[in-house]
């Protein structure tokens, strides 16, 4: 039976998940998903050539009536916003969609809790497990043995090494390299192209070779505007 998905957010990662699902159709060459829409709270009009249905407050309503979400709202260096605006929410596990591109390798003893979303060409370990609400985007590899926490973004071509502990709702930035048994914090950023060689702490952004603490991201920090 065909899935009804309504995916929160915009054009950037909401795009994206809009992409994968156009080709996991296409794939499959049936229906596997319905894209509805998007719900937003600053456009109101077509997002990707798919109507905006409603803004983001009425998700629990969409998931009572039985839709699917993904919620696809990532900005980067704002995890703290990003899982305060998923609790407002208040969206069942049972109504977040896990969704796969068809060409990703996942482990069969990987864990992908509700929500996860997982792009083209990706490799996922045995025993890793990403939390609810992950995303990782094309062509990342994450080995074995780690814990992704939730709400993590992992840009394309990022690679995470094993035995890799990461906390809640942290960014690791476009082709940004952990190296294995290290920890990250919540709320973290490895900038791109990083090469992560220690642990870090909470709500620190480290870059470079090997990558140094750059520094503190503030709550302050932490507010959406539209631009
Ligand atoms: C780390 C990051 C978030 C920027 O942090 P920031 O504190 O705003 O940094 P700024 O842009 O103010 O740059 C500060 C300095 O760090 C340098 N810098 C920024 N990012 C860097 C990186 N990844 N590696 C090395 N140096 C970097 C800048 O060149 C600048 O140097 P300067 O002071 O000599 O001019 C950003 O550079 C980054 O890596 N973004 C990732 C984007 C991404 O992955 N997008 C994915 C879309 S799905």
């Amino acid at each position: 039976m065909t899935k009804k998905l309504i995916i929160i957010g915009g054009e950037g990662n909401g795009g994206v998940v809009a992409a994968c699902i156009e080709d996991i159709n296409r794939i499959h060459k049936k229906s596997v998903y319905e894209i509805i829409g998007f719900l937003n709270d600053y456009h109101a009009n077509k997002i990707c050539n798919y109507p905006v249905v409603g803004k983001t407050e009425t998700a629990k309503e969409w998931a009572k009536e039985g839709y699917l979400l993904s919620f696809a709202i990532h900005p980067i260096g704002h995890g703290s916003l990003r899982v305060k605006l998923f609790d407002h929410l208040e969206i069942p596990d049972e109504s977040l969609a896990t969704i796969v591109h068809p060409t990703a390798f996942i482990a069969s003893n990987a864990t992908l809790e509700p929500g996860v979303f997982v792009m083209a060409n990706c490799y996922i370990g045995p025993q890793t497990q990403l939390a609810k609400s992950v995303f990782v985007m094309a062509n990342c590899v994450v080995g074995h043995n780690d814990y992704i926490g939730p709400f993590c973004h992992l840009s394309a071509g990022s690679v995470v090494s094993s035995y890799i502990t990461i906390g809640k709702a942290s960014d690791i930035c476009l082709s940004a390299s952990i190296l294995e048994k290290v920890s990250i914090g919540d709320y973290c950023v490895i900038g791109a192209k990083s090469l992560l060689t220690k642990s870090t702490g909470n709500s620190e952004m480290y870059i470079g070779i090997p990558a140094k603490l750059h520094r503190r991201i503030e709550e302050k920090e932490y507010t959406l505007q539209e631009k």
